[in-house]
Formats: C-alpha cells, sequence, structure tokens
C-alpha cells in the first residue's frame, strides 16, 4: 500500500540511466515508481547499456527502453522532441560524472542531453560516482551551473562505495529518489480535497434542432480537472457538450444547458471544498423553446432571450464555505474587468485571459493573468496542459493559505 505521500498516480517519468554502477539500482527504482502509480519510459546512454540489459528496464516498465535518436522504428511511434514534452519529470539516476557535465555545457549529443535540451519540464538528477570525481572542482562547478537553472539534485549519499573507496557520491536508494519525487511533484497536496469545476458551453436550445452556444472547447477546464486530479484532488467535473475524453480519476457529470449545469454544480458543491467556473456559460437562452422545429416562413425572425442564472454566484451564495475560482474572458481591459468580477462573484481567485480572433478558445495555448485580493500573478503564454499545471498549483497555493482549508 502506497502512504498518500507517495502516490504517483498518472504523473509522467521520464528516467534516464547513465553508466555507472549504480544503474542496478535504477531498475528497482522503476519498480517503486510505477508501483507507486507512474508511468516510467526509460532512456538509457550507451554507457548504461554496458552495465544492465535493457531488457530488464523494459520488463520492470512494461515499455521498450529508448536509446538512440536513430531508432526508426522508436521515433516513428513517439518522436524525440513529443517524449521530451510527454513527462512531468525528467529524472537521471543514476547521473554519472560525465552526463552532468553534458547537462551543464548544453550538449546534445545522444537522446537523452537531447530531451533535457529540447525539454521545458524539470529535470531532476541522482548523481552516482566514485568520491573523488564527485569533489573534483569540474564536477562542483557543472552542479553549480545545473542548479543554478533550476535542476533539482537528489542526493547524493555517503558511504561504501563500488570502488571498494568510503565516501560521498552514492546514489539515493530508490524508496529515498522515489519520495523525493513526489514531494517534488506536489502529488498528494490536494489529497482528499474535493473540487467541482464547471467546463465547456453550454448549449441553449431554440428548437428541437437548433440550439445556441459558444466556442469554448473545454480544453482549458479539463486540462486544469486533469492536473488538479494528479495532485490528489477528487474532481467532478460538470462538463458541457465537449469531444473530450474524461479526465484520468475525475467524475465526469454531462449536461447540456445552463439550468442543467446550475442544477448538478449546486448538488456536489454541497460536498465540496472548492468550487471552479471554466464553462463558458451562455448568458441568455430562449424564453420559449419551440416545441416543433421552427419553419422558414418569415423573412425575419426574432428570437426573444431571457438572462441565465450566474453558477458560480449562485451556489457561492448557497454554500459560502467554498474556496470560488472564476475565469474571466475579455476582449478589452482585462485587469479592471477580472478584478471587478472578483468582487461582484464574490470569487477568491480569478484567472483573466484575453479573447478574440485566434486567442484562447478552440486552441492548445493560452496565456493567464491571476488575481486575488492583495496579489496577481502572470501565468506565460504557453500549452494549455502547462499552464494547467501552473495554475493547479496556484489554486492549492491560495486554498492552502484560506481559513477554508482548515475546516
Ligand atoms: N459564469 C457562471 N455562470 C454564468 C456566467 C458565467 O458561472 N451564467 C462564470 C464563468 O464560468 C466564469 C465567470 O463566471 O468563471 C466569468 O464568466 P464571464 O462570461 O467572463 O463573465 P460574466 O459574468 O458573464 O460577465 P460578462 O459577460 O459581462 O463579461
Amino acid at each position: 500500500m502506497q502512504t498518500p505521500a507517495t502516490s504517483l498516480t498518472g504523473r509522467r517519468i521520464v528516467l534516464g540511466v547513465t553508466g555507472g554502477i549504480a544503474a542496478y539500482k535504477a531498475a528497482d527504482l522503476v519498480r517503486r515508481l510505477t508501483e507507486a502509480g507512474a508511468e516510467v519510459q526509460v532512456v538509457m546512454t550507451a554507457n548504461a547499456q554496458r552495465f544492465v540489459g535493457a531488457q530488464t528496464f523494459q520488463a520492470l516498465s512494461g515499455t521498450p527502453v529508448r536509446s538512440s535518436l536513430w531508432d526508426e522504428t522508436a521515433e516513428a511511434a513517439m518522436g524525440h522532441i513529443e517524449l521530451a514534452r510527454w513527462p512531468d519529470l525528467i529524472l537521471i539516476a543514476p547521473a554519472s560524472a560525465n552526463c552532468i557535465a553534458r547537462l551543464a555545457h548544453g550538449l546534445a549529443d545522444d537522446l537523452l542531453t537531447t530531451l533535457c535540451l529540447a525539454s521545458d519540464r524539470p529535470v531532476a538528477i541522482a548523481p552516482a560516482m566514485n568520491r573523488l570525481m564527485w569533489a573534483h572542482a569540474a564536477t562542483q562547478a557543472n552542479l553549480h551551473t545545473l542548479m543554478h537553472r533550476g535542476v533539482h539534485v537528489l542526493g547524493p549519499g555517503s558511504g561504501g562505495q563500488a570502488c571498494g573507496e568510503t565516501g560521498e557520491g552514492r546514489m539515493w536508494e530508490p524508496l529515498q529518489i522515489r519520495d523525493a519525487v513526489a514531494a517534488l511533484l506536489h502529488t498528494g497536496r490536494l489529497n482528499g480535497v474535493r473540487i467541482v469545476l464547471t467546463a465547456g458551453p453550454t448549449r441553449e436550445p431554440i428548437d428541437p434542432v437548433r440550439f445556441i452556444t459558444n466556442r469554448s472547447s473545454g480544453k482549458m477546464g479539463y486540462a486544469l480537472a486533469d492536473a488538479l486530479a494528479r495532485m490528489g484532488a477528487e474532481v467532478t467535473l460538470v462538463s458541457g457538450p465537449t469531444a473530450l475524453p474524461v479526465p484520468a480519476g475525475t467524475r465526469r457529470i454531462e449536461v447540456e444547458t445552463a439550468d442543467e449545469m446550475l442544477a448538478a454544480t449546486q448538488d456536489a458543491a454541497a460536498q465540496a471544498q472548492i468550487l471552479i467556473g471554466a464553462a463558458a456559460v451562455a448568458d441568455y437562452r430562449l424564453e420559449a423553446v419551440a416545441e416543433h422545429k421552427i419553419k422558414k416562413k418569415a423573412d425575419t425572425l426574432d428570437l426573444r432571450l431571457v438572462k441565465n442564472p450566474d453558477i458560480l454566484a449562485t451556489v457561492r451564495a448557497a454554500h459560502p464555505q467554498l474556496f470560488v475560482v472564476g475565469f474571466a474572458a475579455e476582449t478589452e481591459d482585462l485587469a479592471e474587468h477580472a478584478r471587478d468580477k472578483l468582487l461582484r462573484k464574490k470569487l477568491d481567485l480569478i484567472a483573466a485571459n484575453w479573447v478574440g480572433s485566434g486567442r484562447a478558445f478552440d486552441r492548445d495555448d493560452n496565456a493567464l493573468h491571476v488575481f486575488w485580493a492583495g496579489g496577481e500573478r502572470e501565468l506565460a503564454h504557453g500549452p494549455k496542459s502547462r499552464l494547467a499545471r501552473e495554475l493547479a498549483d496556484l489554486i492549492a497555493e491560495r486554498y492552502l493559505a484560506h481559513p477554508a482549508a482548515a475546516r
């Protein structure tokens, strides 16, 4: 049984194995990571394969090992640039002195170093080497460079070494590395926290065959649901119509109209601690939906619309204990409108983005400006999956600092 703190459910890890006797411990590390729920793709350097066979890692990770930039079959299945974007973390264990030097100098002369250079994901290294190589000024300078760039250095420990000497340079034990990885990825930070998240567009029927809707694809809301679930939250996704698959570990309730979305959200919110409104709710619906298909008889057609309930404001009023996060989609005066919505809807956090031609809706990238009482943070332009992770981290940070989290 895993304790919540070591859960890596749904986390993707590229495990780089470099040449060193500690490579045999990396086999046990694969087992520890996968036991904790992580998906592991092993990438071996040529020297690593002199110590342990790729078959061992393939058997333990359930996936063929990658080792070459020039493997056409593997590249056809997932190109190295795609692989660089795939993981939540690149972990190199053991990281040899040579590997550390190549990373510090930005070399890309094999698959592993190329992945590190082509990826914007966090990198962690677990060094393993002889104590004199570890203490050498060159190695220490290279480590300094890497740490300055944000690379996480796990270990090393000290003790008896394979070469018969005793000192610093032993790779951390697999369990120690696994726990450090879990802490690094903030998994479990929202363990057991119940979140209701609305996403996607709503559809307001005109007659049995037509409806009013908007350009929302649901991608940002779904990416956020996915990121929150990976942090241990129990996410109920109240979703308007989209073509997206249900994110792993979330419960989806499918709705069409704003009224249905409100009812489902009200229900789920009674048990929740956090409410997030990522849906693009239609502000108006038809006053009367035609019972039969409207025929094109007249030259003009008037549709009378009435205002839809505001889901966030209504649910917030009914459940004042909730920590509430809203989105604001704006075409002008972004900060002013976002701050106004924060106050008007009594939100705890609002994530604002620009919308309009070529921006945000139905795209895979976005940028966000997040506001709360007394603070703000810009989340730079990038893929929605990365933004969702950053926003999920910020939501956790603000929620855990809020009195609502103490209940
Ligand atoms: N929202 C909601 N219910 C509605 C309308 C919006 O819960 N009927 C939520 C959205 O999910 C989002 C936030 O309120 O989190 C802001 O949505 P937005 O459409 O930008 O704001 P509106 O309040 O509709 O204001 P306006 O149309 O004037 O910009």
